[in-house]
This record gives C-alpha cells, sequence and structure tokens, in this order.
C-alpha cells in the first residue's frame, strides 16, 4: 500500500519512515509549513534519502492564521485558564492538508509520529476519519513490534545509523518541541520533573524579562467583528494583512517577553503534563480582544458566549474534535456574538505586560452619559429602589430562616 507520512525530519520520523518502508509500504513524505523555523530543504533531502518516493511541502500558514487561529481569538479560547492551545490549533490544518495530499495520490493509509500517551495522536487521527473516514491510519508507537525494538533514543540511534539515516550532529535537547506561527510548546526530557526550572537558553520565541526593553512600547490594535483588521507601530507603520498582523504582534511580543507560561495540564487521555510555552503575538490579541469586547459587547451575550462558546470551543479544539458535528454548531455562534466588536484598543508593552492604555468604539452600547457619575443622564434613581426591593425578597427570606433554624 501507499502511505503518507506526516515526516518532521527528525530522527523518529525518519526511522519510522525507514520502517515503513522495511514493512513493504510505498511511503510519500509530508510536511505542513505552519510557521515553523526550520530547514525544509534539508528535510526533502532527507526523506528521499532515506526512501520517501515522493514528498510534499504545504504551505498552510494563511489557512492556519484565517481559518484556526482568528476564530479561536474571536471567542477567547484557553485551556484551563492558560494554556492558548497554540498546538491544538495547529493540527486541524495539517491533518486536512495530509487528506488533500492522500487523495490526490492515492494513499490508502496516512502515518504519524506521535506518541501513544499523547494528544497529538487523538486529535491527528479524529480529524483523518472527519475528512475522510476510510482512511487508514498507521501509528508506529501504538505498534508493538515497533515500540518494543525501538524502547529508547539507542534503538532508534542504532537503526539510523543502520539505515544511512543522517542524525544532526548537534546534542538533542533535552526536551521536546512543537512549533508554528503562533507558539512553541516544551514537554518530556528534563521538564517531566514539575519542579525543574527550565534553563533561561530553552525559551526561543521571547527574550528573557531582564534581556526586554526599559522602556514601553505603544501599538494600536483596530478591531471588525472581533477580528484583527489594522495594527499600528510606535513608529506608525500600519498593517491589515491577516498573516501579517500575526506576525507583527509576534516580534513585538518576541522584543517585550511576552507570552511566557509554564504549566502542568490535564491531557485528554487523563494523565498530567508538565509544559511551557510562549505564544507572543496570542497573548497581546487576547488581552485587546477582551478589552475591546468590554466596551462593545452587550452583557448577556457575552455571559453567553462564555459559558457555552468559549468553553466549549476550547474543550473542542483541546481534545481534537475539530471535524464534528458540535464544532459546526459551536463555532457558528461565533459571528453572531461578534458583530459589535469593532473598535480601536490601545496598549503599552513592557517587560511582559501588555497595558492596555484606552479604547475606543462607534458602536454606541457605551454612552458616557449614562455611565457617569456626575450627571442622570435620562436615568431615575427612583427606580432602581423597586429594582433593589423586588430583587431581596428570596434574600430576606432565606435570611429569615437561616435566622430562625440557628434559634431552634
Ligand atoms: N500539550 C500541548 C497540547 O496538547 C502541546 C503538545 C505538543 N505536541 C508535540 N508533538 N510536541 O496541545
Ligand atoms: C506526543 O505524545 O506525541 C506529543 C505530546 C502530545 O501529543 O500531547
Amino acid at each position: 500500500g501507499r502511505v503518507l507520512l506526516a515526516y518532521s525530519g527528525g530522527l523518529d520520523t525518519s526511522c519510522i519512515l525507514a520502517w515503513l518502508i522495511e514493512q513493504g509500504y510505498e511511503v510519500y513524505a509530508f510536511m505542513a509549513d505552519v510557521g515553523q523555523e526550520e530547514d525544509f530543504e534539508a528535510a526533502r533531502v532527507k526523506a528521499l534519502a532515506v526512501g520517501a518516493k515522493k514528498f510534499f511541502l504545504e504551505d498552510l500558514k494563511r489557512e492556519f492564521v484565517t481559518d484556526l487561529i482568528y476564530p479561536a481569538v474571536q471567542a477567547n479560547c484557553i485551556y484551563e485558564n492558560v494554556y492558548l492551545l497554540g498546538t491544538s490549533l495547529a493540527r486541524p490544518v495539517i491533518a486536512r492538508g495530509m487528506i488533500a495530499i492522500a487523495d490526490q495520490e492515492g494513499c490508502d493509509f496516512v502515518a504519524h509520529g506521535c506518541t501513544g500517551k499523547g494528544n497529538d495522536q487523538v486529535r491527528f487521527e479524529l480529524a483523518f476519519y472527519g475528512l475522510k473516514p476510510d482512511i487508514k491510519v498507521i501509528a508506529p508507537w501504538r505498534i508493538p513490534e515497533f515500540y518494543h525494538r525501538f524502547a529508547g533514543r539507542q534503538a532508534l540511534l542504532a537503526y539510523a545509523a543502520q539505515n544511512q539515516i543522517p542524525v544532526q550532529q548537534t546534542a538533542a535537547k533535552p526536551w521536546s518541541t512543537d512549533e508554528n506561527l503562533f507558539h512553541i510548546s516544551y514537554e518530556a526530557g528534563i521538564l517531566e520533573d514539575p519542579n525543574t526550572t527550565p534553563p533561561t537558553d530553552m525559551w526561543k520565541l521571547t527574550q528573557s524579562l531582564e534581556d526586554a526593553p526599559a522602556t514601553p512600547e505603544k501599538i494600536s490594535i483596530e478591531f471588525k467583528a472581533g477580528l484583527p483588521v489594522k495594527v499600528v507601530t510606535s513608529d506608525q507603520k500600519t498593517i491589515t494583512d491577516p498573516v501579517d498582523i500575526f506576525l507583527t504582534l509576534n516580534t513585538l511580543g518576541r522584543k517585550h517577553g511576552i507570552g511566557r507560561i509554564d504549566i502542568v495540564e490535564n491531557r485528554f487521555i487523563g494523565v498530567k503534563s508538565r509544559g511551557c510555552y510562549e505564544s507572543p503575538g496570542a497573548t497581546i490579541l487576547r488581552v485587546a480582544h477582551m478589552d475591546i469586547e468590554g466596551l462593545t459587547l452587550d452583557r448577556n451575550v457575552r455571559a453567553l458566549r462564555d459559558q457555552f462558546v468559549t468553553v466549549e470551543f476550547s474543550r473542542i479544539l483541546y481534545n481534537g474534535h475539530f471535524f464534528t458535528p458540535e464544532r459546526e454548531f459551536v463555532t457558528s455562534a461565533i459571528p453572531a456574538s461578534q458583530r459589535t466588536v469593532n473598535g480601536v484598543v490601545r496598549l503599552k508593552l513592557y517587560k511582559g505586560n501588555v497595558v492596555v492604555e484606552g479604547r475606543y468604539s462607534d458602536e454606541g452600547l457605551y454612552d458616557e452619559r449614562q455611565s457617569s457619575m456626575d450627571e442622570l443622564g435620562g436615568f431615575e434613581p427612583t427606580d432602581t429602589t423597586g429594582f433593589i426591593q423586588i430583587e431581596s425578597i428570596r434574600i430576606k427570606q432565606w435570611a429569615q430562616a437561616n435566622i430562625r433554624k440557628g434559634q431552634a
């Protein structure tokens, strides 16, 4: 059979490539450019040298930003209150890109190098099945012949040597990473002890707070229907392209040390995992978007969105349920929630902080006269007396019952 392998250029997927060939498969290698720093040409040369019959590199950056990242920004998606879902967000676009090539090239199988303990295996495979239900998946790290034979890095290195698989001379980093234009993740290796502080040179996408500039930088972000449509930088540059906006915010976030986190999270399969993440641009956008919603979003729409769309869409993304009916249902509510989210937020970036300095909007949900402490603005203070009296009926009843019980 013909198999399309999600190839990374690293040791694991290179050994998987050689092993699949050994099992009698014809292997095509697939790489997605989702904005990671990578020598794609070197990876292509390597895949073909190891024995791939064809190599595909798909540039998925734009669809990653417009189809996944921006809806997640509009919905303020977050997992367990801290993780901005950078890896989860990339999986649907990568899986979709793979299935398109698998269809085009007549591959009956797809293969990946995810471990059997993680989230990514679930995300990739549920996405494959959601797009192409008859696809056959090969997950070597869940096949006993494979994982017994390749238990440990030494076995992989020996197999690589046997199969003329070039191994990078640089010592492997003592953790594993996943990078794209939204973020980088670090986990495993020395990070498995949750009390081990990451070495300062681990962090790759942001400066340390110590090295971040001592002078703040001011920018503004304009939103239309909850989407960032214009960024004006401190040197008066105006950026309007969706991808450029995201990349510009990444550059600014990196410079000012914005968006580093270190957490222990609960994976979908139930194990706890320590992970470190850097999401510079996404962190700036989150603060700005939540702020403009304060000025422009109706209270009840906001409350419903928070408990329904934000919570459910975040869970759907984390658990790999993107190509499902519930995802279609939940994301269909996003545009309706964002219709009035139009305006500009002014921000100060400084030593890891995203400080809101002001905001404005023409939406008209905020009325300075109505909100003022200095004038009535059409408001009848006596109306509120009745409002409080009605609201207090059951509270008084409850308090009296408490007192009676206390005396009994
Ligand atoms: N724990 C994060 C998540 O589940 C990051 C996963 C990183 N994946 C990887 N293959 N290194 O989204
Ligand atoms: C892996 O297990 O392959 C990476 C981590 C994850 O998917 O959660």
